[in-house]
């Protein structure tokens, strides 16, 4: 299997006025080609940051202060903004965000906003292009797509401006997605249809997801790996089965157990005592200390190191 996505050792971090924000202090993770890779973790953990890293959509403020970002074996770390639009940014790597409204420009029709994106990739007859535009949105199922192109933004429910980006996206063709908490803001079956049609992709198309939630119970539907976040470290990655079946951080394990009970939505979750610590001056050692009821003496000194303690099972815990 080869990796399209490979992080390492990623530590990067804001200066503000208040101080150092430590977003993500020595963050690996790999990504399969392919593959639908979840990013899990409370919100404020470093989910979002490392997806804009990907695609240098980084805030000025950002500093990285050591680490590679290797996509496709380049390190992005070292592009300049003009190497990202030209070769990554919707290219190689798309990425959809929470708030599908905000994407689509509200004074053009779906039709001239889907053929400029189809436009941007090829170079074709109109005719042809239309075609590729209405391929494009059956592939996300969306209905009656003659009368939605002559539609206008705010003409479509939220679910349909997602599918809509989605189809955009595709028109480009990229390897790889990034999915920033993208059915957040949908309702439930809002949200299972565009689980349907991510699933569908998987099926039928090389793309590569990285998924970011904080929703446990969305991950199960569509991924193959898993990765665990917790305040800007990755503590646990493992293959789904393994994270619900045998999971190994005490994180991991208080996040499976907390959606076995009512609720799904970590951020709703009172069962995990205190909250993702601020980033200022985070807890030196396993920065998950204070919460865990595991924790022994060196927890408060030892930045745990990751260890592979089964195939493709990495866990970054001094008591494993
Ligand atoms: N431009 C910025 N300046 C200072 N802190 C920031 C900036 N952007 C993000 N952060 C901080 O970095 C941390 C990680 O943020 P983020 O990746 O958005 O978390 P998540 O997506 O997991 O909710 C948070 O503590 C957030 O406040
Ligand atoms: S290193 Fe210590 S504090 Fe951190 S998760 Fe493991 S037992 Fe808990
Ligand atoms: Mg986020």
């Amino acid at each position: 299997m080869a990796k399209i996505l490979e992080i390492r050792d990623l530590k990067l971090s804001f200066e503000t006025e208040e101080g150092t924000v430590e977003a993500l202090d020595g963050v690996y993770l790999d990504v399969e080609e392919g593959h639908f890779h979840g990013l899990i973790g409370e919100t404020g953990c470093g989910k979002s940051i490392t997806g804009l890293t990907v695609i240098g959509l980084l805030d000025n403020n950002a500093r990285i202060e050591r680490g590679e970002v290797l996509f496709r074996g380049k390190d992005l770390l070292k592009f300049t903004e003009r190497q990202f639009q030209r070769e990554i940014r919707g290219k190689e790597v798309a990425m959809v965000f929470q708030d599908p409204a905000s994407s689509l420009d509200p004074v053009f029709s779906i039709k001239d906003q889907m053929l400029e994106a189809v436009r941007l990739n090829k170079k074709e007859e109109k005719q042809s292009n239309e075609r590729i535009v209405k391929e494009l949105l059956n592939k996300v199922k969306l209905p009656d797509v003659e009368s939605l192109l002559e539609k206008y933004p705010h003409q479509l429910s939220g679910g349909m401006k997602q599918r809509v980006m989605i189809a955009m996206m595709l028109g480009r063709n990229p390897s790889m997605l990034i999915a920033d908490e993208p059915t957040t803001a949908l309702d439930v079956s809002i949200q299972a249809q565009f689980l349907r049609v991510l699933m569908d992709l998987k099926n039928t198309t090389n793309l590569t997801v990285l998924y970011i939630t904080h929703n446990l119970a969305v991950l199960t539907e569509i991924c193959d790996e898993v990765s665990v976040m917790y305040a800007g470290r990755i503590v646990e990655t493992a293959s789904i089965g393994d994270v619900f079946n045998n999971p190994s951080h005490p994180y991991t394990r208080k996040l499976v157990n907390s959606i076995l009970r009512a609720d799904s939505t970590l951020d709703s979750l009172e069962e995990i005592p205190g909250s993702v610590p601020r980033l200022i001056n985070p807890p030196p050692g396993c920065r998950f200390h204070p919460r865990c009821e595991e924790a022994v003496d060196e927890c408060s000194r030892v930045i745990p190191p990751v260890k592979e303690i089964g195939t493709n099972h990495l866990v970054a815990c001094l008591r494993r």
